[in-house]
């Protein structure tokens, strides 16, 4: 089995990151984190990964609040090139990526979206759906493309909305499925990737 070189792009506080290399260390995905990258200099993520070992580097976006510039990406896609990686996850990343970043990675960039998409796609999905009064959602991990949470579904958890649930309550859950999902389906797609 030839083990899998990932890349995270995080701008939180890499719950996600950490249930990867969780699992990787539980013997349940083989892959290894070759280097995160954040376009946030603040972000936690970036201390949990230099606590492990891993190379952890900011991404400048030139002050852009949301934008992704043309010029950021192509220094992203040069780092985890660099890096070796073989498949990018994004894990809480909160910059839409268009070319050049995509064309470097052609489908080898997977997300993890805390709804049952189409529902919900964008900012703050566990707000959007209990303000929506629905009685379910859950989280999904798919295939980046240059869409906002659009990209073709590798796999979903349905988390349950108890009536008591707060925006904030039903995150922690949704997390939880997060951690879950995210690793199993990386360890999925990666044995579609191998030759
Ligand atoms: C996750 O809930 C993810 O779905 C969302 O941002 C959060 C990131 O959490 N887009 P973490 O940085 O992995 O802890």
């Amino acid at each position: 089995m030839v083990m899998t070189n990932l890349g995270i792009l995080g701008s939180g506080a890499g719950s996600n990151m950490q249930a990867i290399l969780d699992a990787i260390a539980a013997g349940g995905l083989d892959a290894r984190i070759r280097i995160v990258l954040s376009d946030n200099p603040d972000a936690l993520i970036l201390e949990r990964a230099r606590k492990h070992g891993i190379p952890a580097e900011v991404i400048d976006c030139g002050g852009h609040r949301m934008k992704f510039p043309e010029v950021a990406q192509e220094t992203t896609a040069r780092k985890l090139a660099e890096a070796g990686v073989d498949l990018v996850c994004l894990a809480g990343f909160m910059r839409l990526m268009k070319r050049p970043l995509l064309d470097a990675f052609p489908f080898r960039i997977l997300n993890i979206h805390p709804s049952l998409l189409p529902a919900f796609p964008g900012l703050e999905a566990w707000k959007q759906a209990v303000e929506a009064g629905a009685s379910e959602s859950g989280v999904t991990v798919h295939l980046v493309d240059a869409g906002m949470d659009t990209g073709p579904i590798l796999g979903q958890e349905r988390v349950a909305i108890f009536p008591d649930d707060t925006p904030e309550s039903l995150h922690a859950r949704l997390q939880l499925a997060e951690h879950r999902l995210y690793p199993a389906m990386i360890a999925k797609y990666a044995t579609r990737l191998r030759p």
